[in-house]
């Protein structure tokens, strides 16, 4: 047992220089410590990362109102904090009375402080001794959409997954490479490229949405003949900032191209086929779950994953569980609040049969827990980012957890379907 004697909270900022909360969480034996990262592409159903006052008010909240509260408690019963953190907020569905960003922090704070206690690493504490296993990562080498600027493709995110590696260091090794690769070749293509990146750290370019994907599967096909194993590739589509309510389409702006959802439905299944993707996020908007039903059942060996549509919500889940729409979830703790749900979103998702993607946001910090969370509850695959400082951090988390594993470690038992 490890009881809560205090919580400190106090501003920091991400890598976009956005306001934020950490917390510190102080217990008779040990302690943690948590910074929420927050989106920018951000679903609907996201519960809402600050109450009145923003980080300000909500250090004050946590001071005066929260930690009273929490001082007693047993650290280790994470449900019984998580609980508790909803009752603070009056059990709003969205955490709009305390902030969900407020919630995140105390609750993965919580979470370190206990293992803290015990002398284990948080992925020991919470997944116990066969959580043994390491991701695939997903890395970001072109950005788009939302999280460019200019001419840049109107797809979001095109994610290397280097899914035939045999260890993780393997994989980060591929993805460093083909993102480098990447620049080479867009240097060598677009007479504008001037080497910036976005806030996840992918390239920024003024070349065609089309075009960027023959970018990709050169640099993935090169890379992978040089590691000698399979370099995929995929794509966040993040297509609820391309719907256009209105007119009924999805605009492609850099394209010209405007598309209605049967266009879309056709246009990804060509893509899937065309560059044998692995991985397709928010192919459609965050409301239209029959689309992605029908493209999961149409497309093969691809994993079509829920970000703005599931927003790691158990119920929004369960509603696409009902039809099959989609087979993997994006799993990030703030679209949520706290741990516990989050564990809930994968638990759910693992019973029937949803690959768990556990993710990074576009703004972050150098906070690594997402790290443990992947290998504790046993996710196949990471969201993370190849470079920039808060992406390394996660990385290079994961690649002390395989060292520290040692013979032990092996990577996840992943089935692309
Ligand atoms: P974010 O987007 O800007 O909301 O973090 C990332 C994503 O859509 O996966
Ligand atoms: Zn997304």
């Amino acid at each position: 047992m490890s009881f809560i004697e205090d919580l400190i909270a106090r501003k920091v900022f991400n890598n976009r220089g956005e306001e934020t909360i950490e917390v510190d969480v102080v217990t008779t034996s040990g302690f943690g410590r948590a910074s929420a990262p927050a989106g920018k592409s951000r679903g609907k159903a996201e519960v809402m990362y600050y109450s009145q006052g923003g980080v300000d008010a909500a250090i004050k909240k946590i001071e005066d109102f929260i930690a009273p509260e929490l001082a007693g408690l047993n650290a280790d019963s994470q449900e019984e904090i998580d609980e508790t953190l909803h009752e603070l907020d009056g059990c709003s569905k969205n955490f709009k009375n305390i902030g969900g960003n407020v919630a995140f922090a105390i609750s993965l704070a919580n979470a370190e402080a206990a293992a803290n206690s015990h002398g284990l690493f948080l992925f020991q504490f919470l997944g116990g001794n066969s959580a043994t296993s390491l991701p695939y990562p997903l890395g970001n080498c072109i950005s788009g959409g939302q999280h460019a600027y200019g001419k840049s493709p109107d797809i979001q995110e095109y994610l290397a997954f280097p899914h035939g590696a045999e260890t993780f260091i393997e994989a980060v090794t591929a993805n460093a490479q083909i993102h480098k690769k990447i620049g080479d070749f867009l240097k060598k293509k677009s007479g504008t490229f001037n080497g910036g990146k976005s806030d996840e750290g992918a390239w920024i370019a003024n070349i065609d949405t089309v075009d960027a994907f023959d970018v990709m599967a050169k640099a993935c096909e090169e890379v992978g003949n040089e590691l000698d194993f399979e370099c995929g590739f995929g794509l966040d589509v993040a297509a609820s900032s391309l719907w256009n309510e209105k007119e009924g389409k999805y605009v492609y702006a850099n394209e010209g191209v405007k598309r209605d959802s049967g266009d879309q439905l056709e246009f990804m299944k060509e893509l899937i086929e065309k560059y044998h993707l692995a991985y397709v996020e928010d192919p459609f908007h965050e409301d239209d779950f029959k689309s992605f039903a029908e493209l999961t059942r149409r497309a093969k060996n691809c994993l079509i994953c829920g970000d703005d549509l599931f927003t790691t919500n158990t119920e929004r889940l369960n509603n696409g569980i009902r039809i099959n729409a989609g087979n993997a979830i994006i799993i990030k703790v703030n679209q949520i609040g706290t741990l516990s749900d989050a564990v809930k979103a994968i638990e759910t998702a693992q019973r029937h049969g949803y690959v768990p993607v556990v993710s990074h946001r576009s703004g972050d910090t150098c906070d690594w827990h997402i790290a443990h969370l992947a290998v504790a509850y046993r996710c196949p695959v990471v969201k993370i980012g190849v470079m920039e400082g808060t992406r390394i951090a996660k990385l290079n988390e994961l690649v002390r957890i395989e060292h520290f594993l040692g013979n032990r470690a092996k990577m996840a038992d992943l089935k692309i379907r």
